[in-house]
């Protein structure tokens, strides 16, 4: 690693608000809990982004943005309302995740803050734009729908869940602990996007498994019988609180430190860390059997009933 690299590399294992698992070089990774390798390929984002523009709509951390710049993509802009503090997926997003994976990926993309409901102030428009797991956390699904259509020249893909009742109304708003979530039915959008001028509209199904069972399989629970310290680094890092472990994921090890899910690091000598009985034949199924085979045992695991989850590619 650079010297550069290095010295923010403190920062970035500080940062508690990773959604994703970005590869940082030697084993490493951003602490997020989004683990599917070649990600990019399962959800069905297009393989043809080389020279092309591409607009990242809730970009979040940066994962598909920079996934975009690695492909070859000629430029990109990674857009999202980056004024909050992460706590709500409506409320925004720190700036400063994506800001240190910028500079320790050494990338050019193009990052905005902005809603998406305001796309159109820029006045600019993007080959490709992508839209995942976005549309569902908005109140004004027509309005978004008008702003990223009217800067998507070629094809706009839409990787969310929809609803399977039929009996729902075009777009049905369901409460999911604290958040509230807008459930389409698919011809709903189909519709929508047919009016505003895209032709040819695929549709493919793929599995919801990534928040859930899956990631149990990737990450072992570790428990603590008295309460152990939490740091904010493990390089130098202070002791920000106490806690009990239970059944807390472990995201990442670094030397004699692991990176607890939603608490911080502890050192791994206070805790129990336990194996997954399932862990070994799972690493072996995974070697043979591709993700979407796997996703299959694990679609059950959803939280929501009535509900599936589809990668709309909507040219023009
Ligand atoms: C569930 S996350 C999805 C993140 C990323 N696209 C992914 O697939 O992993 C939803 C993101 O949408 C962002 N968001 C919510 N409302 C938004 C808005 N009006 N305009 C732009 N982004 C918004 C949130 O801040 C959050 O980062």
């Amino acid at each position: 690693m650079t010297g550069r690299k290095l010295s923010i590399l403190p920062e970035i294992l500080a940062y508690p608000n990773w959604r994703h698992r970005v590869h940082l070089g030697n084993g490493l990774y951003t602490m997020g809990y989004n683990t599917i390798e070649n990600d990019w390929e399962f959800y069905g984002m297009p393989e043809e982004v080389k020279g092309k523009s591409v607009l990242d709509l809730g970009a979040n951390d940066g994962y598909y943005s920079f996934k975009a710049e690695e492909k070859g993509a000629s430029e990109v802009t990674a857009m999202d309302i980056y004024w909050g503090d992460g706590s709500t997926m409506l409320g925004g997003w720190p700036l400063e995740g994506i800001t240190l994976l910028k500079t320790y990926l050494k990338s050019k993309v193009v990052i905005r803050p902005s809603s998406v409901y305001n796309i159109e102030e820029l006045q600019q428009q993007w080959d490709i734009v992508l839209c995942n797991d976005l549309l569902s956390w908005l109140d004004d699904i027509p309005r978004a729908l008008d702003a990223m259509s009217s800067v998507c020249l070629e094809k706009l893909i839409i990787h969310d869940t929809f609803s399977t009742s039929e009996i729902d109304a075009d777009i049905q708003v369901r409460k999911i602990g604290i958040a509230t979530l807008h459930r389409m039915q698919v011809e709903y959008l189909l519709n929508e996007l047919r009016k505003r001028g895209f032709r040819n509209i695929t549709v493919k199904q793929v599995f919801s498994f990534r928040h859930y069972a899956w990631q149990h399989e990737n990450f072992l629970p570790a428990f603590s019988s008295v309460s152990v310290e939490i740091r904010d680094s493990p390089i130098e890092g202070k002791v920000i609180k106490t806690a009990e472990v239970n059944n807390t994921w472990v995201l990442q090890h670094l030397g004699e430190f692991v990176y607890l899910r939603g608490l911080g690091w502890a050192k791994r000598s206070d805790l129990h860390i336990q194996e997954r009985k399932t862990s070994f034949w799972m690493r072996q199924l995974k070697k043979c059997i591709p993700d979407w085979v796997m996703a299959l045992k694990y679609s059950k695991s959803d939280l929501e009933s009535n509900s599936k989850e589809l990668v709309i590619t909507a040219i023009r």
